[in-house]
C-alpha cells in the first residue's frame, strides 16, 4: 500500500469535493439500449440502433458535453423476459437512462421499472398506448407514435375512397388491437365501418385459414397490422392467395417499411399511412438519407428515423442541463418544449410525451413508399388516462 502523509491526505480529500460533481459529469453516460436484434423484429431493432449511434456519431459520441457509452441488449421482444432484462441493463450494467422498445407487450415492463426507479425512458417504437396514457410519467417519452395514430389516419382515407365494409387482421396484442381501434375511428367518421376482425397470436405466420375466411367473407377492403418478418410473409400470402386484385389491403405503413426488397410484385401500389416516407425531399430528411446511406449502405426507414429521434430528443434534454442527469426537472422541461427537426418534419410532443405529428398516405412503388400527401396533419393521440 501507497504510503500518505495525513496531510496529503487531506489535500486529497478536499480536491475531490472541489472536483467530486465536474468529475461526474465528465464521466461517460451510460446508456441501455434494449431492442429485438432477434427474430421477427430484428431489422426493426438493428435500425434503431444504428440511427441512434449514427446521431451520436454525428456529435462526436457525446450528449450534454458527455461522452456515451453504449449497452446493447436483444429483448428479443419477448414480455415473459422483459422485467429481468431491463432489470440486468439497470443493476448489471448500469445504465443511466434507457432506450427501448419495439414490442408493445415489452416496452410496459420497461415503463414499469422506469417508473418504479424513475430512470429517463425514451421509447424509439412501441406504440402502446397506455404508456403515454395510464402510465404516462415525466420520466417517460415517445420518439416514435402511438398505435392509434397511422391506424385513424388509415381509417379516415379508407372511408374516404369508398370502403363502407372492412376486414381488419392482426397478431392478437396490445399494438394489433390499438391500432385497429385507431382505424375503426377514422373508418366510422368517414362512413365506414368494420364487419370482422380476425386475429392469431404472435408472432405466428400461418395466415391461410385467415385468408380464406377473408374470401368468404368478401369486404371492401382489408386492414392489416403486421411488422418486420410476419409483413413480408403476409404482403406475399395475400397476393398468392389472389386477394389484392380484387380487395385493397391497408395498413399503417409497418406493413411495407423496411420490407419491399422482399415483398416484391405482391406490395406494388399498396397505400398506407405513416409518419414518414420516401421522396419527402427536405434538406433535413435528405441530409439524414445521405448520412446514413454512406454509413451502412441501406436506405433508412420509419425505425432509423424514430432511433435518430430518440437520440436528438436526449440530447436536446442533456444538453439543457450540460449533461448533469441529476438536474432531472430541467432536462424534462427541455424535452417537453422541444420542436424536434426530425427527417420526417418538425414535430412536437404531446402533454403525455407522444409525438404530435403528420401522418403521410404512401403508395408502394417499386421498392419506395413514396409519400402522395398529408393523410392527418399534426394528428395527437387524445391518449386517454395521462394525469401528470
Ligand atoms: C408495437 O408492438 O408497438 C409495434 C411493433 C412493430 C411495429 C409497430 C408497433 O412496426
Amino acid at each position: 500500500m501507497q504510503h500518505t502523509s495525513r496531510r496529503g491526505m487531506m489535500a486529497g480529500a478536499a480536491a475531490l469535493t472541489l472536483v467530486g460533481p465536474a468529475i461526474a459529469q465528465n464521466a461517460p453516460i451510460r446508456i441501455g439500449l434494449m431492442l429485438p436484434f432477434s427474430g421477427t423484429f430484428a431489422a426493426l431493432g438493428e435500425n434503431i440502433a444504428a440511427a441512434f449511434e449514427l446521431c451520436l456519431a454525428e456529435h462526436d459520441n457525446r450528449l450534454g458535453g458527455r461522452t456515451v457509452t453504449l449497452v446493447r441488449l436483444d429483448d428479443e421482444s419477448d414480455p415473459s423476459k422483459a422485467p429481468q432484462n431491463v432489470n440486468r441493463l439497470l443493476e448489471r450494467d448500469k445504465a443511466d437512462v434507457l432506450i427501448g422498445t419495439v414490442h408493445s407487450g415489452v416496452v410496459m415492463a420497461m415503463a414499469k421499472v422506469a417508473k418504479d426507479t424513475n430512470t429517463l425512458l425514451v421509447i424509439p417504437n412501441a406504440g402502446a398506448r397506455a404508456v403515454t396514457g395510464p402510465m404516462c410519467a415525466p420520466n417517460i417519452f415517445r420518439s416514435s407514435f402511438s398505435n392509434w395514430q397511422p391506424g385513424y389516419a388509415m381509417g379516415k382515407v379508407a372511408g374516404e375512397r369508398g370502403a363502407k365494409k372492412v376486414a381488419t387482421i392482426t397478431w392478437k396484442y396490445a399494438a394489433g388491437d390499438e391500432s385497429v381501434e385507431g382505424f375503426k375511428d377514422g373508418l366510422k367518421a368517414a362512413g365506414g365501418e368494420v364487419v370482422k376482425d380476425l386475429t392469431l397470436p404472435f408472432p405466428n405466420v400461418e395466415f391461410q385459414a385467415l385468408l380464406t375466411e377473408i374470401a368468404a367473407t368478401k369486404p371492401d377492403a382489408v386492414y392489416a397490422f403486421f411488422a418486420g418478418g410476419g409483413a413480408v410473409k403476409f404482403v406475399k400470402d395475400y397476393a398468392a392467395a389472389g386477394l389484392n386484385k380484387t380487395i385493397p389491403l391497408y395498413g399503417p405503413g409497418f406493413l411495407t417499411d423496411g420490407t419491399l426488397e422482399a415483398q416484391g410484385a405482391a406490395a406494388q401500389g399498396m397505400l398506407t399511412t405513416l409518419h414518414y416516407g420516401d421522396g419527402l425531399d427536405t434538406p433535413k430528411d435528405n441530409a439524414f438519407r445521405a448520412s446514413y446511406t454512406r454509413t451502412y449502405k441501406a436506405v433508412p426507414d420509419v425505425y432509423a428515423v424514430q432511433g435518430y429521434d430518440a437520440a436528438q430528443m436526449l440530447g436536446i434534454g442533456l444538453a439543457a442541463v450540460k449533461g448533469d442527469l441529476a438536474k432531472r426537472s430541467e432536462l424534462v422541461a427541455a424535452m417537453e418544449k422541444a420542436r424536434i427537426d426530425s427527417p420526417r418534419g418538425t414535430f412536437t410532443l404531446s402533454k403525455s410525451h407522444d409525438p404530435v405529428q403528420d401522418i403521410y398516405l404512401r403508395k408502394v412503388v417499386g421498392t419506395e413508399n413514396h409519400v402522395e400527401g398529408v393523410a392527418v396533419k399534426a394528428l395527437a393521440d387524445p391518449s386517454p388516462g395521462c394525469k401528470m
